[in-house]
């Protein structure tokens, strides 16, 4: 190898390493330090309606919930509370900090069914196959490839196992951020086969909706309702 064809190979590899190593940068958007996120998260002023939610998912003990982005852990404590005995909420996140953060509150508040799971930007890596229900607040306008996520999220459901996005239309807010259309949601879901069973009108500014795909011998999904936003 002549010096020159070494420099300009040395060059490639070094390009090639820089390159791989801001890909997963692309695949995350506006993400923020831990520590100021747990100090947004946990924001008293935020209204979350941790309990409704909780009554509207008819989450119950025994139940398998996939927190995705549980950020400080405001949903992932109660519901871990709510499914107990005999459920187990799995946390997801991909920033260990906040993990731990969730961990120290669990065990503080004597939570002991819950898991901390460090996801990866594509995929949330849940250790078992068998969640009744995958849980997204706020989380999804922050993934790149969301279609891709919520395929990937599906694979770790029961056959009726739930899908549930609330997020905000760009409609539904003054700030110019980069929320997500019900609708493109409703496009992605469609594309992996999951359906809109349930919209809850609970927050004014966010839409919530569940999904499942057709399952078990009937081609109709159980609970459709055909009429839009249900209080
Ligand atoms: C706006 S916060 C919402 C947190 C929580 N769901 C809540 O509403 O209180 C978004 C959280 O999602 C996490 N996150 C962002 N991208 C993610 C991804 N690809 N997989 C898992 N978590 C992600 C962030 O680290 C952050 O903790």
């Amino acid at each position: 190898m002549t010096r020159t064809s070494f420099k300009l190979s040395t060059l490639l590899v070094f390009t090639m390493i820089f390159i791989s190593g801001l890909a997963p940068a692309h695949a995350q958007l506006m993400q923020m330090p831990a520590e100021k996120y747990i100090a947004k998260m946990n924001d008293p002023a935020r209204y979350l309606k941790v309990d409704e939610v909780i009554r509207k998912l008819g989450l119950k003990p025994g139940d398998i919930v996939a927190d995705i982005g549980s950020g400080s852990g405001s949903f992932s404590i109660p519901f871990a509370k709510a499914v107990a005995p005999g459920g187990i909420v799995y946390a997801v996140d991909i920033d260990q900090k906040m993990l731990d953060y969730v961990a120290k509150r669990a065990k503080e508040s004597g939570v002991t069914n819950l898991r901390t799971v460090l996801g990866e930007y594509d995929d949330p890596k849940l250790p078992v196959k068998n969640v009744d229900l995958a849980f997204f607040h706020r989380v999804l306008h922050m993934i790149e490839h969301r279609e891709l996520y919520l395929d990937n999220t599906a694979k770790y459901l029961k056959p009726d196992g739930r899908i549930v996005i609330i997020d905000r239309n760009p409609e539904q807010s003054p700030e110019n951020w980069m929320w997500l259309k019900e609708s493109d949601v409703d496009t992605w879901m469609a594309a992996i086969s999951f359906y809109p069973i349930d919209h809850f009108n609970l927050f004014r500014d966010r839409y919530f909706v569940v999904y499942q795909r057709p399952y078990g011998n009937s081609v109709l999904i159980k609970n459709f309702k055909p009429s839009k936003y249900k209080d």
